[in-house]
């Protein structure tokens, strides 16, 4: 069938896997078995009381009108009322029972995916970027609740209300009945040529207008950049360009609608005049009753609207058969770096860490990044790598934190290779603060605690006594709130955050990586301090480019091009006077210790 599932990032070429998009979706159904029973039971009398209505008013004018029986007249007049009364509430249960069914499906599925997409690697968000996977989640999920809520039922009830409508005008006149069937081909070939031209159009709207929302993220994201190189004038002509185009697609599409709309709407004043027509002489003639007539008129929508919904049935869940299928395959994916079969656990560190021989690439016909890289990290002591950017300094905690697997050597903790430790258990032990900090919107307090109520205040509180940041959190109090990625905080009060949040998680091994690279000498200060209280009880591997915070480690490696070049402490590279002691110089002038 025709393409209208280009929507966002599918290969068109890209085969769907009906079967297992089908045992998805089923897997949703299911559960909620329940929930849809009960909406079928009320779409059953909602239908009934529905189709009722043109028969009593067939009633009423065959018999009751002939009869001149008032009472009789009153009484059919007021069962067509409580019947429609009855229509109304029958709809209000189904269409409540759905919304719910529909919502739990929703929640679930989000709930699953959130799930699965945090246990996926690094690996995985290099290639699906954040903020093309969200939307992309946001709109699949969207598409099966309306598949959920609409279609399913829908169809069903359409099926029903074609079939029941169909035998009954039949049984009353055949002829008049195959008389209105002639219409069918028509409506079925002008339905689907509409939604084929139209979708495609859509899909290029919801292209645009997914650009135009990335266009608008990304430029408000930078407006104080556009502004100092007074880039306003041409980003907004950019946008101007993206919006014109929405705006003239869009346009078509909806034309195209309406004149859908007004042909569909053309088929009912055609179908009346036809029954009336014809109908009507044959009611002359006496072979037909004015109630069926009646009866006619009253059906004829009933009769088109499910055939006019075929064409936007079989679009939905081709629609939702892409969407399910995206789904599908962000769920079958497995992190590449999963645990072994019996993972051992971590209970704390004893001795040390130790890296033996470690060759890293990323990719198979990449360069080397770490070349033979060897150094061994005893419990309670401090290591600094120091070295240009780009010479495999992050690399090396990536394999630490198992982010990555090295292509050759061994990575040990206890003299347990990593690969035999449960990712969970490592990574409760080591913490990590990186340069770039992200912070949830909420309060310090709960940012130092992860999101994680069930850690105690009293533990917050002690971690920051622990590296002597009292004053600053006594400045920033633990009840201020932080707004969206901490813009309400400077770089360096998001480092000192960081650093205290890694405290209250109390894990054995602390990694820095350049965590102070961008702050400014009083927060470095402050930070220093910390980091010496620190350096008597952690661990800690120090990645920084301030000779000044790395000075008193116990083991400093300077790493260049994946190797390392000089290892000993700050007083033995100085006195090497190899890169090092240049890079000291530097920084701090000759004569400098
Ligand atoms: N995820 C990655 N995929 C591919 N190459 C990477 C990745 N991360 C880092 N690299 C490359 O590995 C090299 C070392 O990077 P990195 O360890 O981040 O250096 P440093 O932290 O010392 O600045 C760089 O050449 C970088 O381009
Ligand atoms: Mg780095």
């Amino acid at each position: 069938m025709h393409d209208r599932n280009g929507d966002d990032g599918q290969d068109p070429k890209e085969k769907i896997n009906y079967r297992a998009t089908f045992r998805l979706l089923l897997g949703f159904i299911l559960p909620e078995r329940r929930g849809f029973a009960a909406a079928f039971v009320w779409l059953l009398f909602s239908t009934a009381f529905n189709l009722l209505t043109p028969i009593i008013a067939k009633h009423i004018f065959d018999k009751a009108i002939p009869s001149g029986d008032t009472s009789l007249l009153a009484l059919s007049a007021a069962a067509l009322f409580f019947n429609s009364v009855l229509f109304l509430v029958t709809n209000y249960f189904l269409r409540m029972r759905l919304v719910k069914t529909g919502q739990q499906i929703m929640t679930d599925l989000k709930k699953r995916m959130l799930a699965h997409m945090l246990a996926l690697d690094l690996p995985f968000y290099a290639e699906y970027p954040v903020g093309r996977l969200t939307a992309r989640v946001q709109a699949d999920t969207t598409t099966l609740y309306e598949l959920f809520t609409e279609t399913t039922v829908n169809i069903f009830r359409d099926i029903l209300m074609f079939a029941v409508t169909f035998g009954i005008m039949f049984y009353f006149s055949p002829k008049l009945t195959l008389l209105l069937c002639a219409a069918f081909p028509v409506v079925l070939v002008i339905s689907s040529i509409f939604l084929r031209k139209s979708s495609t159009l859509f899909v290029t709207v919801r292209k645009l207008a997914s650009e135009i929302t990335g266009f608008l993220t990304e430029h408000v994201n930078a407006a104080g950049l556009l502004q100092a190189f007074n880039r306003e004038r041409m980003t907004e002509a950019r946008l101007e360009d993206i919006n014109k185009r929405k705006f003239d697609t869009e346009l078509k599409a909806e034309m195209m609608m309406i004149v859908f709309f007004m042909s569909i709407i053309m088929i009912s004043p055609v179908s009346i005049a036809m029954i009336l027509g014809v109908g009507g002489a044959w009611v002359a003639e006496g072979t037909l009753t004015v109630g069926t007539l009646v009866m006619f008129i009253l059906y004829i929508d009933k009769l088109f609207e499910p055939v006019f919904s075929v064409s936007e049935h079989v679009s939905i869940i081709q629609r939702s058969f892409a969407a399910g299928h995206r789904i599908q395959k962000i769920l079958e994916r497995k992190p590449a770096i999963t645990d072994p079969p019996q993972p051992r656990f971590l209970h704390g560190i004893k001795e040390g860490l130790e890296f033996r021989n470690v060759w890293m690439r990323y990719a198979d016909d990449a360069q080397w990044v770490l070349k033979d890289i060897s150094f061994t990290l005893p419990k309670g002591r401090s290591l600094a790598i120091v070295g240009e950017t780009g010479g495999g300094k992050t690399t090396v905690t990536n394999l630490l934190f198992k982010f990555y697997v090295p292509n050759k050597g061994k990575i040990l903790i206890d003299n347990t290779d990593l690969a035999e430790i449960g990712l969970n258990s490592l990574r409760t032990s080591i913490g990590l603060v990186q340069q770039d900090i992200y912070l949830f919107p909420g309060t310090i307090m709960q940012n130092l605690k992860l999101m994680d109520d069930s850690i105690p205040d009293a533990m917050v509180h002690d971690a920051i006594r622990t590296v002597g940041l009292e004053a600053f959190f006594k400045k920033h109090g633990l009840n201020k709130h932080i707004t969206d990625k901490g813009a309400n905080l400077s770089a360096g009060e998001k480092q000192v955050i960081a650093l205290a949040r890694a405290m209250v998680l109390n894990q054995e091994v602390l990694v820095f990586d350049e965590a102070t690279s961008h702050i400014d000498p009083y927060t470095e200060r402050l930070i220093n301090a910390a980091m010496q209280r620190l350096l008597k009880q952690k661990t800690m591997i120090i990645i920084a480019h301030r000779l000044s915070t790395i000075r008193n480690a116990d083991q400093i490696l300077l790493v260049s091009e994946g190797e390392i070049k000089e290892k000993g402490t700050h007083e033995e590279l100085l006195e090497r006077g190899g890169t090092y002691s240049r890079f000291y110089k530097l920084q701090f002038g000759e004569g400098a210790k």
